[in-house]
């Protein structure tokens, strides 16, 4: 096949739950992997689109929030010797190339973003006593996809792992490509657009696996549930991962079948299951049958501590290694910066701007 230029961010937000890690982590360590020679790899940890969100009085600077998720990454698997694991803001080409393609943009193409139409639903159903609306919310949270379609055009990417849940800012990136490409194409012979023209990057699936709540399987899994015990987190010990997984919420079928819409509690154990061990959910419900709820728990429990162990005490070991961590994303910053300098030297010359 083509070589492949692959790009992926994640928000450096506190530490990684399991379905951070099933949903896209585990994937970018697949990718590695996989990496054919001439393909490239690029993961970033996207702390200018942290900083779209409003930060809680007693939480880490977005600086060790940054460097806690690389500690992540590279507890996962990561290598930053067959991939680039670089800081976001530590390239200040991605604001660059952010500020250009918001000129060519419009406001209409944004006010569409499904992201941002829910955010101002909400703004509007915000009863805070600071009667937070529309209107307070930060630009950044707009623009939001401009910068990731920044993100993704300055390694011109050929190809995006993201959740499903990010398809339309892909779509976005894609036609924003179009219309950059069109400006590159007045300006140059045509043999000259053919080696300077973006190629639209493809959105690759990560993951149709949604990991829902422990809690209220209603839910995702997500670092915005006040309910700790709704998710398992990368730094959680054997005793913990247990604990939740027995308190995991089901229902009162003791069969075990996997039907997400009907019965979301326990197809999401099984999701889980699938995804620690790779089988298949509707096998693995099948195996089941009718052994019931605790035994499905205890395997879930065992599969989830054998995925996690590893990385967890990578992780604890990385965090208290900053040097290494901070010469990671040096060396990181500096080859992102080879690719992210040459491609706005190219449309900077082109355009002449
Ligand atoms: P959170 O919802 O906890 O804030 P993010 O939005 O920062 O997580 O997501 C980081 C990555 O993890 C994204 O690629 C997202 O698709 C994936 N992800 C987050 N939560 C889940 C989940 N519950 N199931 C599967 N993937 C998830
Ligand atoms: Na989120």
């Amino acid at each position: 096949r083509h070589p492949r230029t692959i790009f992926s961010g994640i928000q450096p937000s506190g530490i990684p739950h399991l379905g951070n890690y099933l949903g896209a982590l585990s994937h970018w360590v697949e990718l590695q992997k996989t990496a054919v020679p001439g393909d490239r790899l690029f993961f970033s940890v996207v702390d200018l689109h942290a900083l779209t969100v409003q930060r809680k009085k007693d939480a880490p600077s977005v600086k060790d929030d940054a460097e806690t998720m690389t500690a992540a990454l590279l507890a996962i698997g990561l290598d930053p010797s067959r991939c680039t694991i670089f800081c976001q803001s530590h390239v200040a080409e991605h604001l660059h190339l952010a500020w250009l393609l918001s000129c060519i943009t419009s406001m209409g193409r944004l006010n569409r973003m499904t992201t941002w139409k829910g955010k101002l639903v909400d703004a509007r159903n915000a009863n805070s006593e600071a009667e937070i609306d529309e209107s307070h919310l930060n630009v950044g949270l707009f623009t939001y996809p401009v910068l990731q379609a920044a993100d993704i055009l300055l390694y011109r990417a050929t190809h995006v792992p993201v959740g499903e849940d990010q398809r339309q800012h892909i779509e976005l990136c894609r036609d924003i490509a179009q219309i950059l490409n069109a400006r590159l194409q007045e300006s140059l012979r045509p043999d000259d657009y053919e080696r300077s023209a973006f190629r639209s990057p493809e959105l690759l699936i990560t993951s149709y696996k949604r990991i829902l709540s422990l809690r209220d399987p209603n839910q995702k899994m997500s670092k915005s549930s006040p309910d700790l015990k709704s998710r398992i987190l990368l730094t959680d010990s054997t005793d913990v991962i247990y604990q939740k997984i027995r308190g995991a919420v089901t229902d009162s079928q003791r069969e075990i079948t996997f039907s997400p819409e009907a019965r979301p509690g326990v197809s999401n154990l099984l999701t889980i299951l699938a995804g620690c061990t790779g089988e298949n959910v509707f096998e693995l419900a099948e195996k089941f049958g009718n052994a019931g709820h605790g035994e499905l728990k205890k395997t879930v429990m065992e599969a989830v501590e054998e995925t996690m162990k590893g990385p967890r005490s990578e992780y604890l070991r990385l965090l208290k290694d900053r040097t290494y961590i901070q010469q990671v994303l040096r060396d990181g910053a500096r080859e992102a910066r080879k690719t992210a300098q040459q491609t706005m030297r190219e449309i900077t010359d082109t355009l002449q701007i």
